[in-house]
């Protein structure tokens, strides 16, 4: 039953659009006022009338029947209370005969999003600061996909610049295949350092460097296979960690797919009178706009980042038709993408509007003492995400042997648990906020952890093994815990709708935690198996809707539901 659906139809007639009223309708966080309520002030302006009126004569005129049993008028608000035993029995259906499918839905048909994240730098290491892009993009990813839209998820990588012609170089005088094959971006990130403290005593070498990096942007054969193969190195290796986290992507499409893409855009800019000379360089001049000139060419007639990205937003318009356009990226980018989507307006492409910059803070690791670990690329004192994720594991193992030792598959689990919890802190807030983690706080059992969802969820599994299969009953004197665990199970569709209309997965780690705790506060409150059979079946048939809520909630967001913990 869509209840705002239905309080708006039932209102229709009365001189405001039902739609309107639909869109208004919200649920009150105070569930003592009502069960939905409809702020009646957004109608004065087109009823000409004050909201307490508004309220009051619509709460006259307003039937109640099977489905709302109370309305009542308070300080210009309609609140609806509605008819307890028909919603639950309404949601635990839907959601029971619905399972993994609950909370899908059918508005993004025939639109496409393309999802521009994670976007990884080649022979680069993957660390902490890659966590949000990948997750927040993931989750995104995942939930659109959910709501019926075509998505299209695109690792822009970062393969294009003059250090890849350093790498060749070191490679060609320092390198063997066989270190490169089985040390990974370990052995690539060695071979650049070495690099650069060679250069320092030989800056020659830098000259060397810039012609295999034109002869890669040439086609030159050798210095492409190598390049190629560098490539596959950084993305296997950094396949091990998208796998871990559940992210897939339907193009690996990077900056250097764009070398004969970017002449056009150029062509095009100027044709349109927007490229200015700027002492010897190409720019287009954003003064107008409050922000400082998109650099395009620079005086040594090389392209920049912002070049490539003109070209990358052009060729995805062309090839995908999007209808919306996302590139989750770290807010340092703010300006970046604020002008490149200037420019594309500009250019009088109406479909500018339709990027996004999904901009998110910084994620930091806390140690024991609660100070900042330091991490600085220059010092090699980078954070490896996979050695966050490896000590999460590791934690969460020692603590099934000290708890639970016998536990069947403990290995599997710890891995699910200690993986689950890192993705659910970096998603826990909203994702403008920095992050500072410390493993003990995101490991935490009883905190608002990824650990804590989990265990609610292994917990009903163990329920329902005990329990077994429901028979059938009667929902008749529903108790309070009930009525709010199932009346907030039947939200999640919407708190779907609503994270992927504020690109904020967040929306759903916080429902999550929401619906574990009320069913926490159900488990300790009410006596399940061996209360008399009616309310048994009853109250395992709320554990199997629960269960599939949050099962459906963390796979959203890339978490693993254990069997037990
Ligand atoms: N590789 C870039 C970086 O690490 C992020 C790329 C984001 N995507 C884009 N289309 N610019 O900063």
């Amino acid at each position: 039953m869509d209840y705002k659906k239905y309080i708006a139809e039932k209102l229709s007639g009365l001189g405001v659009d039902t739609e309107e009223i639909e869109g208004a309708i919200a649920v009150p966080p105070d569930k003592n006022m009502g069960d939905y309520a409809l702020p009646c002030f957004k109608f004065a302006k087109t009823m000409r009338k004050a909201p307490v009126m508004i309220a009051n004569e619509l709460c006259e005129r307003f039937v109640c029947d099977d489905v709302i049993s109370g309305v009542e008028a308070v300080n210009g608000y309609l609140n609806f209370k509605i008819n307890r035993e028909g919603l639950v029995k309404e949601s635990l259906a839907k959601i029971l005969s619905e399972g993994e499918g609950y909370g899908k839905s059918d508005v993004g048909d025939g639109k496409t999003v393309c999802i521009d994240y994670s976007s990884i730098n080649i022979a680069k290491p993957f660390h902490i600061g890659h966590l949000s892009t990948t997750v927040i993009g993931g989750a995104l990813y995942r939930i659109f996909k959910f709501l019926g839209y075509n998505t299209v998820g695109i690792n822009h990588l970062g393969d294009y610049g003059t250090q890849f012609g350093k790498l060749i170089y070191a490679y060609k005088n320092w390198g063997r295949q066989k270190d490169v094959e089985e040390g990974g971006i370990k052995e690539l990130t060695r071979l650049y350092v070495h690099y650069h403290e060679e250069s320092e005593k030989n800056p020659a070498m830098d000259d060397e460097a810039r012609r295999y990096f034109k002869l890669i942007e040439q086609g030159d054969e050798e210095c492409n296979k190598l390049f190629n193969w560098f490539k596959e190195i950084t993305l296997k290796d950094i396949d091990k960690i998208y796998r871990e986290l559940d992210v897939t992507f339907d193009s690996y499409a990077g900056e250097s797919f764009y070398i004969d893409k970017m002449q056009p855009v150029i062509d095009e800019l100027n044709e349109k009178g927007l490229l200015k000379e700027s002492d010897g360089a190409r720019i287009v001049d954003l003064e107008d706009y409050n922000m400082p000139p998109c650099l395009i060419l620079r005086s040594d007639g090389a392209s920049i980042y912002a070049t490539r990205d003109l070209a990358a937003a052009l060729y995805r318009k062309n090839t995908y038709n999007f209808d919306k356009c996302l590139y989750v990226v770290a807010y340092q980018q703010n300006l970046h993408f604020k002008q490149i989507f200037k420019v594309l307006e500009l250019m009088g492409k109406d479909w500018a509007k339709d990027m996004v910059h999904v901009s998110y803070g910084m994620v930091s690791l806390l140690d024991e003492n609660g100070n900042q670990v330091a991490m600085s690329t220059r010092h090699g004192t980078v954070i490896l995400l996979e050695d966050v994720l490896k000590k999460c594991h590791e934690k969460c193992l020692a603590v099934i042997e000290s708890k639970n030792p016998d536990l069947e598959d403990k290995e599997n689990i710890a891995k699910q648990v200690g993986t689950g919890a890192v993705i659910f802190a970096a998603l826990s807030n909203s994702k403008i906020k920095d992050i500072a983690f410390s493993y003990d706080k995101i490991l935490n059992f009883d905190g608002e952890t990824g650990p804590y969802v989990q265990y609610t969820a292994a917990r009903i599994k163990s329920v329902l093994r005990k329990g077994g299969q429901p028979s059938a009953y009667t929902v008749k004197d529903i108790n309070e815990d009930e009525y709010q665990l199932i009346s907030a199970l039947s939200n999640f569709p919407d708190v779907v709708k609503a994270s992927a209309d504020k690109l904020e997965p967040f929306y759903v780690t916080r429902y999550a935690i929401e619906v574990a705790s009320l069913f926490n506060k159900f488990y300790f409150n009410c006596k399940i198996i061996g209360e008399d059979k009616n309310t048994e079946s009853f109250r395992l048939d709320i554990c199997k809707a629960t269960l599939t809520v949050i099962s459906n909630a963390l796979g959203l967001l890339g978490i693993k539901v254990p069997e037990r913990m």
